[in-house]
């Protein structure tokens, strides 16, 4: 049975032109084009039997008294002058092989001049919607919400296409990103062997809990202390898991006149720390092909020492001993190196226990990390809190984890290759515009932009989250082809969201910053419509943290609150 049954005398108006992907519609029915709303949906005949256009009405206009008026190239002499103006979005089929009621997100045909158009409410809507939920209910669909539109109507998104070219989720501060990541953490939970890493920067996703999720943070300065590791769901980050180019923006300040030749002598002695290690360790086969990179550790005490003589080396000269080449010059490296070591926030860089430096650590901790669920009997979804991490090296840090997921994936055979995504909650922190960067975002933005681009030939997907997408960097931005964007009050954040729309539903975005919270106006190959989703409560709610000042400041106030946050601001280290 086909859903729509309109008759012709219900029509709103025919079409008086059309171009690639928008129509005008000449509305002669007046009373109709009174409740005509912006961003419904309507339909329009199609050339071919047994098709309709879908479109999105996108602008009512209502002129009257006019001699003459042009829009969009038509002359009309009509002393009044109804129009409505549809960008087409898709095409309905009555059938499709065996299958009854297609909805595709193609354009099929285009409509004809004086075609009828139609506007899809009541019960034509609802049918419309309900194809659109059971054509995707599959059981294996990524469902947030329901549409605004119709809401019995349940929002189907195809979660492979949502994953497979990358996400961008954008808001502002309380539109319900956090909330809607949680969703999706939660749909996915439900799959056997769903993988993924959330980076969590304020510890928000700590009530997650559940089959399928586990939660692991980076060792703050307690956890040092009490020398936890990965088996209580602690996670140290050794200093030898940076690349070259990441430990040189740590330990070498750029504007120091000897910057270049501290960076050539570090190379070299950690190629010789390495090596010493491979050696001590009988690892021939590595020893032919290691790099300055390779995830290899070595010793931080062998290399402070070697930096420590070379800065205070003297070779024999013709009157005696003289000094050497880089005498005096490696003093800066290793005073910054030195205070690095001893921070305690970087604990767990520096200080991560006796066994970061065997050489099956770095298996144990890909194990833990990205294994999937029924593999190593651990869940496959691992929210990681960096809310201990201090912001100067969060970049580099939160990379870091990028960067080994994205080298195991690609060292992977491909038969053996198992899908993972990123969930990159504020992600402006750490892929900021390029204008914006210094040297640790630079590192950082060039693993994910590589990960934006090759990523999915190595099954690693990106979710990027951010409340300022006018902040995060453009070519991440460009490679997202799905888009949730919940409400948006600043024009510029509107703005870039706009000029990723395509042409046709530019004016779609004007909706933006009149969105509930919770409302999200969702675009993309993922998305059967492009369309307005209320998203669905998670079942357990993160942390967002929403104070309500005003009824706060009528309750008593916690005894020695002032005091106990100065001992732990000195301690490193919340009690
Ligand atoms: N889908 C929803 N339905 C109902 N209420 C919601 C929904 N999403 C969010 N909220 C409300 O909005 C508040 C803020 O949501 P959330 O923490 O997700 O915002 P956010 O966009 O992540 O903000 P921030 O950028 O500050 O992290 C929640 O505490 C909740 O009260
Ligand atoms: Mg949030």
């Amino acid at each position: 049975m086909p859903i729509f049954s309109f008759k012709d005398h219900e029509a709103l108006g025919k079409v008086a032109s059309v171009d690639t992907t928008n129509v005008i519609v000449d509305v002669e029915n007046v009373e109709q084009l009174k409740r005509l709303q912006v961003n419904h949906l309507a339909v329009l005949q199609s050339s071919r039997p047994g098709q309709h256009l879908i479109g999105l009405i996108t602008q009512v206009t209502r002129k009257r008294g006019i001699e003459e008026i042009a829009i969009d190239g038509i002359i009309d002499q009509a002393s009044e002058l109804n129009l409505c103006r549809i960008a087409l979005i898709g095409t309905m089929l009555d059938r499709d092989g065996k299958k009854e009621n297609v909805f595709r997100r193609t354009l099929e045909s285009v409509p004809e001049i004086d075609a009828n158009c139609f506007s899809l409410e009541g019960e034509n809507l609802t049918g419309f919607m309900r194809t659109l939920s059971n054509v995707s209910d599959d059981g294996n669909s990524l469902t947030l919400g329901k549409y605004t539109l119709d809401e019995h109507a349940v929002a189907y998104l195809n979660g492979n296409k949502f994953f497979q070219r990358h996400a961008f989720i954008g808001g502002s501060t309380g539109s319900g990103k956090s909330w809607t990541t949680a969703k999706i953490i939660e749909q996915m939970s439900g799959l056997s062997t769903a993988n993924a890493l959330v980076f969590d920067l304020h510890g928000e996703y700590s009530p997650l809990v559940g089959g399928g999720i586990q939660h692991f943070k980076i060792a703050g300065p307690a956890d040092v202390d009490t020398k936890r590791t990965i088996d209580d769901g602690v996670l140290h980050l050794p200093y030898w898991l940076l690349s070259y180019e990441a430990l040189v923006s740590m330990f070498v300040d750029r504007s120091d006149q000897n910057a270049p030749n501290q960076a050539m002598i570090m190379a070299r002695e950690i190629n010789q720390a390495k090596r010493k290690y491979l050696e001590d360790k009988g690892q021939h086969e590595v020893l032919k092909n290691f790099t300055v990179d390779s995830p290899v550790p070595f010793d931080l005490n062998f290399l402070m020492g070697k930096l420590n003589e070379i800065n205070v080396e003297m070779v024999p000269g013709s009157r005696g001993d003289k000094q050497g080449d880089f005498f005096g010059k490696l003093a800066r490296m290793i005073s910054r190196l030195e205070n690095k070591i001893y921070d305690r926030r970087l604990g767990f860089m520096f200080n991560g226990g006796g066994d970061v430096l065997d050489f099956d650590w770095l298996e144990k901790f890909t194990n833990a990390v990205l294994g999937s669920t029924g593999e190593n009997g651990k869940a496959g979804i691992k929210i990681i809190d960096f809310s201990e991490v201090p912001s100067d090296v969060l970049p580099l840090i939160v990379s870091l984890v990028a960067r080994v997921t994205f080298s195991v994936q690609q060292w992977t055979p491909s038969e053996l290759r198992h899908p993972i995504a990123l969930l990159c909650d504020e992600a402006h922190l750490y892929m900021p515009q390029r204008t914006m960067a210094d040297s640790a975002d630079d590192i950082s933005l060039d693993i994910f932009e590589r990960i934006a681009k090759e990523g999915r030939k190595y099954g690693v997907s990106l979710v990027v989250i951010s409340q300022r997408p006018s902040e995060v960097n453009k070519t991440m931005l460009s490679q997202c082809s799905n888009f949730v964007s919940m409400r948006l009050t600043n024009a510029e954040d509107q703005s870039v969201i706009k000029r990723l729309l395509p042409d046709s539903l530019g004016g779609f975005s004007d909706i933006l910053p009149t969105l509930d919270t919770g409302e999200a106006l969702v675009v993309g190959d993922a998305s059967l419509l492009p369309s307005r989703i209320r998203i669905d409560e998670p079942e357990n709610k993160p942390n967002s943290g929403t104070v309500n000042f005003w009824d706060e400041w009528q309750n008593p106030v916690k005894e020695r609150r002032l005091s106990i946050a100065v001992e732990n601001w000195r301690k490193q280290n919340i009690q």
